[in-house]
């Protein structure tokens, strides 16, 4: 399958998590490629109303996406909802999320980010196959372990 991977990172770590997909998903025997969301002037903290994306990535060419944010103010990062809320259709497009965040309970933003991905998505007739929350702490990697073998046998 043609997978598109789709993240918006401030510092790194959402898309280090997005590189381990890639090779996971590769190795499954799929087409994978990993675009940025990415904000004109460079990516920063910024509200929604401020926020002009760069080239937003196109998604047509992909038959399943997966979409990667951090959690920012106990929701998903302004860009990451701005790039969602302009998609066309995901319509027959199967769709898996995943955020990472730095508090240390899935429900200080994390639950809420994935609930605002996951409507959103939903919102463009996608279907949700998937979901996960990484927490950047000592346990990280055995966290991104976990995501990355479970999404490795979605598509
Ligand atoms: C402006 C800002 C707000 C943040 N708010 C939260 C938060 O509400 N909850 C949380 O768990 N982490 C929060 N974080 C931490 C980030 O979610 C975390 O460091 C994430 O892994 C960063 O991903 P990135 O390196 O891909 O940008 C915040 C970080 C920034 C910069």
């Amino acid at each position: 399958m043609k997978v598109g991977i789709i993240v918006h990172s401030q510092t790194g770590n959402t898309y280090s998590v997005a590189s381990k997909l890639q090779e996971a998903l590769t190795q499954s025997g799929n087409d994978v490629e990993i675009k940025r969301v990415s904000m004109v002037g460079g990516d920063r903290p910024e509200n929604k109303d401020k926020i002009q994306l760069e080239n937003p990535p196109e998604i047509g060419g992909y038959d399943a996406l997966i979409f990667g944010s951090p959690v920012h103010a106990f929701s998903l990062a302004p860009a990451m909802q701005v790039y969602l809320e302009q998609l066309p259709s995901l319509e027959n497009k199967k769709v898996a999320l995943f955020v990472t965040k730095g508090l240390r309970f899935e429900w200080t933003g994390g639950t809420r980010a994935i609930g605002q991905m996951k409507k959103l998505s939903e919102s463009k007739g996608g279907e949700i196959v998937g979901t996960g929350i990484i927490v950047w702490n000592k346990h990280k990697d055995k966290k991104i372990e976990e995501v990355v073998k479970n999404f490795a046998v979605l598509f």
